[in-house]
């Protein structure tokens, strides 16, 4: 049976967003590739608000997280962490053969602007990594406050994710200082996954460039000297570049504050529809996410059974991501879901809670 997505990533995708990917098929050293590529690349730029260049990398977010750490960490990397996406990526950075140290918080916090100075302050790092709103427990870090400490440490490379933020919220590429912002188009831009596009300054172009061992498929010179030609390195899924053109172009057309306010909308409605159903919320007050809401279980409800009967019904219900699996849930609230989509599901956990509960 097809069930609805409501996990935060792959989410629903539109029908107008496949319609668009089934586009005949060009060459990607073709003319009108080019154009296509153009067409994308300047729209990511207005959405960061930066005249960097934003590549398209054929690969899902971790692809071009490890490249991140790969092209700009010469010294050592400082992992921030508060979930397990941003834990795995400290695996991913010793795996790679990088020195590297981990800075956790415990999960449902935040990562602050005090840990990260404090941990930089040392003076042993060239890079720092963070992911902005963990999608594992649905906590979205203050990008702002870390910003403003990060001009204390300009020689750090900043390296962000915004896997689950982009689109959803504003990301000032240039007023943060950002050296690196990446995003997977299966999370907020409402796209199936195997596409990731990722903004670089020109500090860490020219930085990359002395990187030793930075392979190939992820090489920033690479992407560079490609996408100075409206192109890429190797083949790019041109289908789910279409579909991010169309999807782009609709976001305009909402207006990115409207689709901001939408997301916020949405989020509180979430927060305050689980709250009224006795859940508590487990991100930090002041630091919860726009594009999910991370539910606590109250202790009698069996969330595995919720998913089950959900599952039977058509849709695909998350019960918690690692070690929180079970303790909490998550409703994802992003891309091109409406309050609509969202009180359809309230009615249907409504409708099965009572069945779960002891
Ligand atoms: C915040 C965050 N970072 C990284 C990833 C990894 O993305 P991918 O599975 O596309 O490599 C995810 C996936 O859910 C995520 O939510």
């Amino acid at each position: 049976m097809t069930k609805k997505l409501y996990i935060p990533g792959p989410v629903e995708v539109n029908a107008d967003v496949f319609a668009a990917m089934s586009k005949p098929m060009i060459g990607h050293r073709m003319p009108e590739y080019a154009t296509l590529h153009a067409s994308v690349t300047d729209q990511l730029q207005t959405l960061l608000n930066t005249k960097d260049p934003v590549f398209l990398s054929t690969s899902s977010a971790f692809g071009i997280m490890e490249g991140a750490v790969r092209n700009l960490v010469q010294k050592r990397c400082a992992n921030f962490a508060n979930g397990a996406f941003s834990t795995k990526w400290h695996d991913v950075t010793k795996r790679c053969g990088i020195k590297a140290d981990l800075f956790s918080t415990e999960w449902g916090q935040p990562i602050t602007a005090k840990m990260v100075d404090d941990a930089l302050s040392s003076g042993d790092y060239d890079a720092m990594t963070m992911v902005h709103n963990e999608t594992s427990t649905g906590v979205m870090s203050p990008l702002t406050e870390i910003a403003e400490v990060m001009k204390k440490h300009p020689y750090v490379s900043f390296i962000v994710d915004t896997v689950s933020s982009m689109s959803a919220v504003p990301i000032d590429f240039e007023a943060l200082g950002l050296d690196v912002c990446l995003a997977g188009v299966q999370k907020a831009f409402g796209l199936p996954p195997g596409l990731a596009v990722c903004a670089v300054s020109r500090a860490a172009l020219d930085k990359a460039k002395a990187t030793p061992n930075r392979g190939y498929y992820f090489d920033f010179e690479e992407f560079e000297k490609n996408d100075l030609k409206h192109n890429t390195p190797s083949t790019p899924c041109i289908s789910l570049i279409y579909g991010l053109d169309a999807q782009l172009k609709k976001m305009f057309v909402e207006g990115l504050e409207n689709r901001y306010q939408r997301h916020a909308d949405m989020a509180q409605a979430t927060r305050n529809w689980l709250q009224q159903q006795g859940f508590g919320l487990f991100a930090a007050e002041g630091h919860r996410s726009v594009t999910l809401t991370s539910g606590t279980n109250d202790g009698n409800t069996d969330l595995e059974q919720l998913k089950k009967l959900a599952g039977e019904h058509g849709y695909a219900m998350d019960n918690g991501y690692g070690k929180i699996k079970n303790k909490t849930f998550r409703i994802p609230h992003m891309a091109d879901m409406t309050m609509s989509d969202m009180e359809e599901y309230f009615s249907l956990l409504e409708e099965l809670l009572p069945q779960v509960r002891s």
